[in-house]
């Protein structure tokens, strides 16, 4: 669905870990210039498992997520891979949106929630002290089900990120840039002063996602983000998450089991419980899946 020759020459993969920690590494510069994070996983070899040609960029390690006493992910490993969609679906409650969160660490937001095992990001774990949960979530944004733009300008919404990094500079052409990406400017180039409460429910959607776009992140994490628009908006979103993957990894949870044949690459079917049942390509998960629950829960049997 996307390209297959995907090469991976960024260095700043390990702007997750806070500044002060990250002068405190015994290891000698590397005249290569290549971080130490990237050079941590071509040594260890670990996270060179591909699907296709792609790397993988996230990866969980017997990830247990409790609320309280309730478990609500249950021993989940599973390696998502770069510049690809990874849908993630099952009937609610499964446990969806505590996986979408524990990537980037919203759920440390939550007092009840715990997590035991491994969240790798770039071979990194992102709950080692050293990572910096704000840098993280730059590098792993998220859009949410319901549209929430700030109530402030178009513009100002998409300059958000990088205004209170101190980071301005081109910011106009930064500004529709990340439109551009989302599919919104030609609709707001001339309205880019008027408020983003004004635009429709579809426009404030592909506007947040310009947000999340415009801080330069490598993983785009969407909980739902279609489900509360009409049609045609859906569909729009849903072109627009495929153009998005040229650029970035995206995970995206849904509960339409349409939407994920259509748009993702690989498939991840959580069942009751927070078990993951089964994770393949999306054509296999729907035409020739491994398992009878999925293939129960993917015709309609039960969910
Ligand atoms: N903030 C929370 N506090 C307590 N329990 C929660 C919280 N969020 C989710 N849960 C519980 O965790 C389980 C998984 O929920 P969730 O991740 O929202 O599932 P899904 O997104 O698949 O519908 C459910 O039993 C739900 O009630
Ligand atoms: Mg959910």
């Amino acid at each position: 669905m996307t390209q297959d020759n995907v090469t991976d020459d960024r260095t700043d993969r390990s702007t997750i870990v806070s500044p002060e920690d990250a002068g405190n590494e015994s290891e000698t510069p590397d005249p290569s210039g290549e971080s130490s994070l990237s050079r941590s996983i071509a040594a260890e070899g670990r996270d060179g498992e591909r699907v296709g040609t792609a790397q993988t960029v996230l990866e969980a390690r017997d990830l247990n997520v409790y609320y309280d006493d309730v478990q609500a992910i249950d021993d989940v490993s599973l390696a998502i891979p770069e510049n690809r969609v990874t849908a993630l679906i099952g009937p609610s409650g499964c446990g969806k949106s505590t996986f979408l969160r524990s990537i980037n660490r919203m759920n440390d937001l939550i007092d009840a929630a715990r997590i035991e095992g491994e969240l790798l990001f770039r071979g990194k774990n992102v709950y080692d002290d050293d990572v910096d949960p704000v840098a993280l979530r730059r590098k792993v944004g998220m859009v949410f089900q319901h549209p929430n733009p700030f109530p402030k300008s178009i513009y100002d919404n998409v300059a958000y990120g990088l205004r209170i990094q101190d980071d301005t500079e081109n910011l106009d052409e930064r500004v529709e840039t990340a439109l551009k990406r989302a599919a919104l400017w030609d609709e707001v180039k001339d309205q880019l002063d008027e408020s983003a409460l004004d635009l429709s429910g579809g426009q404030q959607q592909r506007l947040c996602i310009a947000r999340a776009i415009a801080v330069d992140p490598e993983v785009i994490l969407m909980d739902e983000p279609a489900s509360a628009l009409d049609p045609i908006a859906t569909s729009k979103i849903e072109d627009l998450i495929e153009e998005l993957a040229e650029e970035y990894t995206v995970v995206i949870v849904t509960h339409n089991m349409q939407q994920a044949a259509r748009i993702s690459d690989r498939t991840a079917v959580f069942l009751t419980g927070g078990e993951l049942v089964e994770y393949d390509d999306t054509e296999t998960i729907f035409e020739n899946p491994e398992s009878q629950r999925v293939e129960d829960y993917i015709t309609g049997k039960f969910g």
